[in-house]
C-alpha cells in the first residue's frame, strides 16, 4: 500500500519535472546572491512590474514583491506552480502566478523580464519578446547571454539587456 503510494508520488514528480523539458529549461533555482543582483539590475521603481518566464518555486517573485514591485510568473511544472502559488499567497496583491507554457501565452505589459533558461532558447526568447511588443523593456538573464547582443550591465553572472 505505502510502496504503491510512493510509486505514484514518484511518477507524478518525474512526469512534472520531466515533461517541461519538451518546452524549455529544467528546474534549477536562481541562488540568493543572483536573485538580489537580478532585482537590482532590473532597476525598477516600486509599483512597476517584472515578468518571470519559468518562475520555479517563486523565489524571484517574492524578492520582487519585497522590493515593492508587482510580479507575474509563468510556470509549466504543475508541482512548482502549486508550491509557488501557495508560497506567494501572502503577496497576492503584488504577485500573480500563471500555470502554463509561456511560449504560447500572450504576455502582460511589464517593465522588466527575468529569465533563467538555456542557451539554445535565447534566440527564440529574443523573437518572442519582440513579437510581444516588449523590446523596450529591460531583460535580465541569469547565466545565459543573447549571442547577438551586448549586455548593458552585469553582476554576479546576471546580465541585463536592452533589445532596442
Ligand atoms: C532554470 S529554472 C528557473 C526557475 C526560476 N526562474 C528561478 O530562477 O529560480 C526554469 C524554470 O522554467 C520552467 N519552464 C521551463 N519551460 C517553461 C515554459 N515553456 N513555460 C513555463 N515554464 C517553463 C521550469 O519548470 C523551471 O521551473
Amino acid at each position: 500500500m505505502w510502496v504503491r503510494a510512493l510509486e505514484i508520488i514518484l511518477a507524478i514528480a518525474i512526469f512534472s519535472f520531466g515533461f517541461v523539458l519538451l518546452f524549455g529549461a529544467p528546474y534549477l533555482p536562481t541562488m540568493k546572491k543572483q536573485v538580489k543582483a537580478a532585482i537590482k539590475l532590473a532597476g525598477l521603481k516600486p509599483g512597476q512590474t517584472i515578468l518571470e518566464l519559468g518562475s520555479g518555486d517563486g523565489r524571484v517573485l517574492i524578492a520582487a514583491a519585497q522590493a515593492g514591485l508587482n510580479a507575474v510568473g509563468y510556470e509549466l511544472n504543475p508541482l512548482l506552480f502549486l508550491y509557488s502559488y501557495l508560497r506567494t499567497r501572502r503577496y497576492h496583491k503584488q504577485i500573480k502566478v500563471v500555470f502554463g507554457n509561456f511560449w504560447r501565452q500572450s504576455w502582460p505589459k511589464c517593465d522588466a523580464i527575468y529569465v533563467f533558461l538555456l542557451p539554445r532558447l535565447m534566440s527564440k526568447l529574443d523573437r518572442k519578446i519582440r513579437t510581444e511588443g516588449l523590446a523596450k523593456v529591460i531583460v535580465i538573464s541569469f547565466a545565459f547571454k543573447f549571442s547577438e547582443l551586448t549586455p548593458v550591465n552585469e553582476e554576479q553572472g546576471v546580465f541585463a539587456y536592452r533589445l532596442k
